[in-house]
Formats: C-alpha cells, structure tokens, sequence
C-alpha cells in the first residue's frame, strides 16, 4: 500500500477505513462535510502569457470548442490547443496586434526571436490533486456539458474556476446526474435549454412520455444505466 494515498501517509485511521472498503453512506457524508474544504480554489484567474479571450473566439468568432480542445471525446485527456491552432488565423488576423507578440516570436522565423519553436506556457487554472482520478471522456460520453463543470466560459475574458472542484462538489453530481444530463449532440452546445428541446422534438417527447426537463433527465439517466458512483475506488484508485 506504500503509494496507495501518498499525501496521507500520517492518516492510518483513514487509510484503514479506505483499505477495508468502507464505503457505508454515512461514511461518504461524514467526508463531504468534514473532510473537504468547500471553497477551496473557486474564483482561480490566473493571468495567461497571452490575453486569450474565449468569448472573443467563442462567443463573437463563433467557435466549437473542439476546434481547439480537439482530444476531449476521444481520449481520458483534456488538453489545451497548441501554437499552430492559433497561427492558423493569426498570421493572416490581427498581424499588428501587440498582444499577439509572444506568438509571432515563437511561429514566424523571419524575427529570429530566442524563443522560436517554443510552445506558449498557458498557466494550468483547474488542478485536482494527483492521489484524484478523474477523466472527461467518462463524463462528456454521459451527457455532462463543460458548462456544468467550467461554468460559462464561452462568456469569459479570462477563464477561471467556477466551482470548488471538492470532493463534496463531486458528490453532489454523482447522486443527483439527473440534473445535469442531456442528449449527447447538445454536451458543447452552451446556449442549451432542455425546455426548448423538448418544445423542438415534439413526437420523439411525447413517445418517451417526456414532458418536462426533469422527466428528460430521468430518461436519460435510465438510458444510460446510470447509477450513482460514489465508491471511494471510483475516485481513488
Ligand atoms: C481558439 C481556441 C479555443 C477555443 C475555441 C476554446 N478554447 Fe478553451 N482554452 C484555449 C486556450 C488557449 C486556453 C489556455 C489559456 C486560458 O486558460 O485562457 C484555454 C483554456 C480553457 C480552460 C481552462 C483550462 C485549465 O487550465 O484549467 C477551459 C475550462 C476551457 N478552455 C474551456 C473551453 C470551452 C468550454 C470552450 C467552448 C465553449 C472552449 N474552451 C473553447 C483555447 C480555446
Ligand atoms: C478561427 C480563427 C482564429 C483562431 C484559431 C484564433 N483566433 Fe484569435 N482572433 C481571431 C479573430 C477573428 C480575432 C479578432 C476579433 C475582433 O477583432 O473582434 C481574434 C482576436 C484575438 C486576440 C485579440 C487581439 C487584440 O489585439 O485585440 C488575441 C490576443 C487572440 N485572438 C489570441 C489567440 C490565440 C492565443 C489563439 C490560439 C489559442 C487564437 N487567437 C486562435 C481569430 C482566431
Ligand atoms: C464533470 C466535470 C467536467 C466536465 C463535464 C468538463 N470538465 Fe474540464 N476539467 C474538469 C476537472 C475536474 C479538471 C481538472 C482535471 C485534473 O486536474 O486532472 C478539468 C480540466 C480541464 C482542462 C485543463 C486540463 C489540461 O489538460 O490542460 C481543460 C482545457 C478542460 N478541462 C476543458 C474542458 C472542456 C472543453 C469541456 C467540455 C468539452 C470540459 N472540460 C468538460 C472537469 C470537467
Ligand atoms: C455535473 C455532474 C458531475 C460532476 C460535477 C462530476 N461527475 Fe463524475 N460522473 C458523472 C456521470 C453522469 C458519470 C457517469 C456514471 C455512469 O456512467 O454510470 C460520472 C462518472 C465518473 C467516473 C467513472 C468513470 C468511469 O470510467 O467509469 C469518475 C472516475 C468520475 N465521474 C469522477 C469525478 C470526479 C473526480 C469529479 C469531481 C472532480 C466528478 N466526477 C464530478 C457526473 C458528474
Ligand atoms: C466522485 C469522486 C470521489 C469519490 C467517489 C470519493 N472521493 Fe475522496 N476526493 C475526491 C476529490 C476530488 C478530492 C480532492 C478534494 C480537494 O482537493 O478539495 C478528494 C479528497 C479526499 C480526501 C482528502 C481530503 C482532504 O481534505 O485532503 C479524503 C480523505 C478522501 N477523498 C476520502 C474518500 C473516501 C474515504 C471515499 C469513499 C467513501 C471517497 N473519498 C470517495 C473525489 C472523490
């Protein structure tokens, strides 16, 4: 077990109660009250090396995410984009713009800047601490949008965390998914509304017995055979 929970190498109640799968509900309450701070780095903003907007580029450019997140339904992975995602355009838009100095220094090898070939150091903002096993596609595959997680980024100057990213936070989803799903072709779409689909797919609806955004959730839940992960090894392998 040496490398089991490295951070809690001092905690033998808890590392005992773990081991001998201690998965009692009481038990995962008493931690997501007690064990988890609530608030531990919501309202993060770093400042970035360039002032990348995303509701410039999302909400006004009018990109998908997956234009530059491109791995996130097919690999465990998220990522961000690389410099040649940006030079695409940006060798031909806003060429003068002072604030895209950093990427022309590293794309265009006529400046013979230093740093040329170097990829962008974006500063991390959303971080869950190593011993935590987490994984996008798992969720994205189930009908859970980057809005319920990330907040609406599309709106945002500069990214930062919206939620706590806490242990309880977690929870909070995994016994209630129902609140969050929806069908898969609407997991990117920002502007989503479950009452406007359901307004918009009437036949489809009324089949399933579906009237309101509740009654969507729950179908969806019963879909996908989607029972609540709350197990300590869902988390922490
Ligand atoms: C034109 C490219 C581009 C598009 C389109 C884009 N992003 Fe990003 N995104 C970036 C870059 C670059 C960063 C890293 C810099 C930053 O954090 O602003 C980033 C960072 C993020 C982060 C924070 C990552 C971290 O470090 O924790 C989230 C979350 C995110 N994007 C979500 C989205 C969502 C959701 C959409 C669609 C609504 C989207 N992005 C569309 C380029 C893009
Ligand atoms: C599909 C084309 C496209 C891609 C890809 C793209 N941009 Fe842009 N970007 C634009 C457009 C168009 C504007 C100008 C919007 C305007 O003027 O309202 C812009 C504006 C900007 C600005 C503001 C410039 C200023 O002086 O106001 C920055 C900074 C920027 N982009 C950075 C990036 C970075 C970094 C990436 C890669 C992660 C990126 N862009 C990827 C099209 C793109
Ligand atoms: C179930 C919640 C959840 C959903 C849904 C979700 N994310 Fe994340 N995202 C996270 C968490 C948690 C992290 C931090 C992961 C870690 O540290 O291992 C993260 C990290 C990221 C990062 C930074 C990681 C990196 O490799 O740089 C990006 C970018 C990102 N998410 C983009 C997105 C986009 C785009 C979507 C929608 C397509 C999305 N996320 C959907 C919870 C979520
Ligand atoms: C907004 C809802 C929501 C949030 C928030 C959320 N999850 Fe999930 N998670 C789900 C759903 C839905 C599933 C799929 C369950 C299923 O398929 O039965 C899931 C599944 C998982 C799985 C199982 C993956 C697999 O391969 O079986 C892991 C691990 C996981 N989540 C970790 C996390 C962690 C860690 C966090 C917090 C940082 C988190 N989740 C936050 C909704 C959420
Ligand atoms: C849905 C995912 C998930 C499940 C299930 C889960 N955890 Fe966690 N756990 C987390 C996350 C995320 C963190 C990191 C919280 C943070 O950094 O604030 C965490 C942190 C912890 C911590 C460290 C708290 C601290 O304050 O440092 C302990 C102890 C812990 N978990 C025990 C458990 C036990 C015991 C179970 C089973 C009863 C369990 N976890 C089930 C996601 C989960």
């Amino acid at each position: 077990m040496a490398n089991f929970f490295p951070r809690w190498t001092n905690f033998l109640p808890l590392k005992i109660a773990i081991c001998g799968g201690a998965v009692a509900g009481g038990v995962v309450l008493a931690f997501t009250y007690y064990a988890t701070p609530k608030t531990l780095t919501a309202g993060y903003q770093p400042s970035q090396p360039i002032p990348f907007s995303h509701k410039i580029h999302v909400d006004q450019v009018g990109l998908d995410c997956r234009y530059c997140h491109s791995f996130e339904d097919v690999s465990g992975t998220s990522n961000v984009p690389g410099n040649n995602t940006c030079w695409n355009c940006h060798q031909h838009v806003q060429k003068e713009s002072p604030k895209l100095q950093p990427l022309r220094d590293r794309m265009d090898p006529t400046l013979k800047h230093p740093d040329f070939g170097k990829p962008i150091q974006w500063v991390r903002v959303h971080k869950l601490p190593d011993y935590v096993y987490f994984n996008h596609s798992a969720h994205l595959n189930r009908g859970i949008s980057c809005q319920s997680c990330h907040g609406e980024v599309d709106r945002m100057e500069t990214v930062f965390q919206k939620n706590s990213l806490s242990m309880g936070w977690c929870l909070e989803c995994h016994r209630e998914p129902e609140k969050h799903l929806r069908p898969l072709e609407e997991v990117f779409n920002l502007k989503y509304d479950a009452k406007d689909y359901i307004a918009a797919h009437p036949g489809e609806m009324m089949k399933l017995g579906v009237k309101t955004p509740e009654d969507l959730g729950m179908k969806l839940k019963e879909h996908w055979k989607i029972h609540s992960k709350e197990t300590c090894a869902t988390c922490h392998h």
